[in-house]
């Protein structure tokens, strides 16, 4: 093989390594020392260049002197190219305002589920949670509800089969704590409850329940007054007033309604509280026997209280929301208020 079949070679060989380069900043360097440095590829064919016969040295020459400027020029495009490439890699102007990322918000009603929740945690209430698809004996049996209760009725309730519904209340969380913890039970449960009603401004078929439990020795209806009392100032504000109003519950007896004077008119009447000068937040009352001998807690030894608020007319009355339709939409306008 003669010298300019080798140069030949030479430039093909030169050639691939162009295009197999990549973006290493070093290949530019590589290939000149490669192709032109003291022992490189060209040089070597220079060196060889003495020794070619006379009637080839013309040829041979012109023929090496090009592929010697082939290769500067397009090593030396290359090295610019990789040069350019790396100051926009690496280049970061810190100066730049920075993207600022699109996060969301809490809702009010689980604003306020927290505001509950960190209150009684204070006064030493613990945390339960219970599913919201249920059976009959959580939500309606075991606490008390006769098999004929109005509120098993498919008004109420969305049932899936004759035994399983979504849960209408938090209430069955007490039995599910009851069932596994042995009194002093100090529990809140809060979660969605469910009820087949028409949806409206005022009321929709999904909302959130916060439940209270407390079962001991000694628990008396008292202790639940000054609990419920401590909450309403604390959430509320101290100015509020609380008061009882008697009800009926089948889990609890006595049972009681409580009302929390309005916080917008002070009590003196509006629209809010329609007139009246309070607003009812949540049903209570002492634990009823019956439920306590369901879950196997002796009712001559223990009594106890439970509470069952609702929190989004809850949040609707302390944020001023005019439509609990609001709380579903997601829409972050509204959101963001809160
Ligand atoms: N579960 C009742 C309801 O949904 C509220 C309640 C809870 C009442 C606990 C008394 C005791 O209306």
């Amino acid at each position: 093989m003669n010298i300019l079949d080798r140069a030949d070679e030479v430039r093909v060989q030169l050639q691939n390594d162009l295009q197999q380069a990549g973006n290493d900043p070093q290949a530019g360097e590589n290939l000149r020392i490669k192709y032109l440095g003291k022992k490189g590829l060209i040089s070597a064919l220079f060196t060889e260049f003495g020794s070619v016969p006379t009637e080839l040295k013309k040829e041979a020459g012109k023929t090496l002197n090009e592929l010697k400027k082939e290769a500067e020029n397009k090593i030396q495009v290359l090295k610019e190219r990789l040069e350019t490439n790396t100051a926009r890699e690496d280049f970061f102007d810190y100066s730049l305002p920075g993207l600022t990322p699109n996060v969301g918000h809490l809702h009010p009603i689980t604003q306020s589920l927290n505001r509950v929740i960190s209150i009684f945690r204070e006064i030493g209430f613990g945390i339960e949670f219970g599913p919201e698809v249920e059976t009959d004996y959580y939500n309606f049996s075991a606490l008390n509800f006769a098999d004929n209760h109005p509120a098993r009725d498919m008004q109420d309730t969305f049932f899936i089969d004759d035994n399983i519904l979504l849960r209408t209340h938090t209430s069955p969380i007490q039995i599910r704590t009851m069932l596994k913890q042995k009194p002093p039970i100090r529990i809140l449960a809060p979660g969605r409850v469910y009820r087949n009603e028409a949806i409206n401004p005022r009321s929709h078929c999904v909302f959130h329940q916060v439940e209270g439990l407390y079962v001991d020795e000694n628990v008396t209806f008292s202790e639940l007054k000054t609990t419920l009392e401590v909450f309403a100032k604390r959430f509320f504000g101290n100015d509020v007033k609380i008061r009882f109003r008697p009800s009926f519950f089948p889990f609890t007896e006595p049972s009681a309604e409580v009302d929390v004077s309005c916080f917008i008119c002070g009590g003196k009447g509006c629209r809010l509280c329609k007139h009246t000068g309070w607003l009812e937040i949540l049903g209570c009352g002492m634990v009823h026997p019956n439920v306590l001998k369901n879950v196997g807690i002796d009712p001559e030894k223990y009594t106890g209280y439970a509470f069952g608020m609702g929190i989004d007319r809850t949040a609707l009355l302390k944020y001023g929301i005019n439509d609990i339709r609001l709380y579903f939409e997601g829409d972050m306008r509204f959101l963001e208020q809160f």
